[in-house]
């Protein structure tokens, strides 16, 4: 069997590691893998957006199952290029990531549907959102429609705050093409939850839900990041309300994508809301989050191949079987010095060996590159360690132990992954 994954961050890590997993007999290969991804596949020299180079080589190659990480292979259609030369591809068409990528698209659906989510209203043109957010007043949440690396969404506590947001995506460009339509909704409370779906567009197999952290500095302050740190499971989402979610959120969604003729395959990843009227959506996409799958995949202990190939090959997964550990996983993130402002890249990454030896320990590289034999830092989030354990505070311990033994200039990173959860565990010891 011969599997490629598109993509070189954690995530894309975190995914090498579990289907090697599954299957220690395939071949794997990797676009432009990260140093912990490179001893373990065949690099291949081609970027992840190369939609057709990619599309050629895979069948020149003949693989067997392709995965894609990051949302703009899909957004640019990879799986309909692939589909098209019968390449079996995890991961949804152009028209079905539109859940995705174009949030407008997906608040209207999700209006028509039925789907809880936040009141919403969509601009093209600056003085109509102008004139909506003076009446509509604050708070509220200004996002661009389009695809904009993580930062298109911002959370405006005053009017001046969302009038900022909206001129500068409207009239000033600052997301480009991403821009050129907003949403702007009204802002929810509550505690913010990730739910995988893994989907063959009829049925869903929903993963452990978990929580990200989003912004840079601990208690959830400061400006937001790709994600500093998740965990999971989360204490108090049981069987129970993942089920509401797949009933109220998932099948409405996916039936509806199916009428449409753009079944929605793959990895539907539902950005929650849990509000005092129940879980409402606050964005959808349509591949695995960051860093929620380095918690995630590891605390599944069913195959996550055979679901892959099912859903690539066009099958059902309505009698696939999935069971999960009953650990906890909690992953911290290290980060570049000043991100996510300027940061500085090149500095050596040393990373203990005794970290790999310990089974309840995972290093999954993000933004790291090789230099001579030497492991530098590439990007913004350079490392993501994740500890494994029986309770959140054992998870919690085990990661942090090991990022501080992790050394690079300027590393930074959060020591309150997963405090609600740890105010909820210490709670319920008394
Ligand atoms: N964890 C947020 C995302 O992957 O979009």
């Amino acid at each position: 069997m011969k599997i490629l994954i598109i993509g070189h961050g954690g995530r894309e890590h975190a995914l090498l590691w579990k289907l090697r997993a599954d299957a220690p007999q395939a071949t794997f290969y990797a676009t432009r893998p990260n140093p912990g991804m490179a001893p373990h596949c065949i690099p291949v020299d081609l970027a992840p957006d190369d939609v057709d180079g990619l599309a050629t080589w895979a069948e020149g190659e003949d693989i067997t199952l392709t995965v894609v990480g990051p949302e703009v292979p899909l957004a640019r259609g990879i799986a309909d290029r692939f589909r098209k030369r019968g390449l079996p591809l995890f991961g949804p068409s152009a028209a079905a990531v539109r859940l995705e990528s174009s949030k407008a698209f997906a608040k209207e659906l999700m209006q028509r549907c039925g789907v809880p989510t936040a009141d919403y209203r969509c601009f093209t043109r600056w003085p109509e959102a102008e004139r909506f957010i003076r009446e509509h007043g604050a708070p509220v949440v200004v996002k661009a429609s389009g695809l904009a690396a993580g930062k298109g969404a911002v959370v405006c506590t005053t009017e001046e705050e969302a009038l900022e947001a909206a001129r500068t995506m409207l009239r000033d460009d600052a997301f480009g093409d991403a821009g050129r339509e907003i949403v702007v909704e009204s802002f929810m409370e509550g505690e913010e939850l990730s739910v995988f779906g893994v989907t063959d567009g009829r049925h869903v197999i929903p993963l452990l839900p978990s929580q990200d952290h989003k912004a840079v500095g601990e208690g959830d302050t400061g400006p937001n990041t790709g994600g500093m740190g998740a965990y999971a499971p989360v204490p108090g989402v049981g069987p129970e309300l993942l089920s509401t979610i797949s009933e109220e959120i998932f099948l409405p969604i996916l039936d509806a994508m199916e009428r449409a003729a753009t079944p929605f395959r793959g990895l539907l990843y539902a950005g929650l809301m849990l509000t005092s009227d129940g879980p409402k959506v606050v964005e959808f996409n349509g591949r695995f989050g960051d860093p929620e799958t380095q918690v995630v995949l590891p605390l599944l202990d069913s195959p996550l191949l055979e679901l892959m190939v099912s859903v690539a090959r066009g099958g059902s997964i309505a009698d696939a079987e999935t069971s999960f550990s009953n650990r906890t996983a909690l992953n911290t993130v290290l980060t570049s010095g000043g991100y996510p402002g300027e940061y500085e890249r090149g500095h050596t990454v040393t990373i203990p060996e005794e970290l790999r030896r310990d089974p309840d320990l995972l290093v999954f590289h993000a933004g790291t590159r090789k230099e001579g034999d030497q492991v530098v830092t590439s990007g913004g989030r350079v490392l993501s360690v994740v500890g494994l354990g029986d309770t959140l505070g054992e998870a919690r311990e085990r990661s942090l132990g090991a990022a501080e033994k992790v050394s690079f200039q300027g590393k930074t990173f959060r020591r309150d992954i997963g405090w609600r959860a740890a105010a909820t565990e210490e709670a319920a010891a008394y």
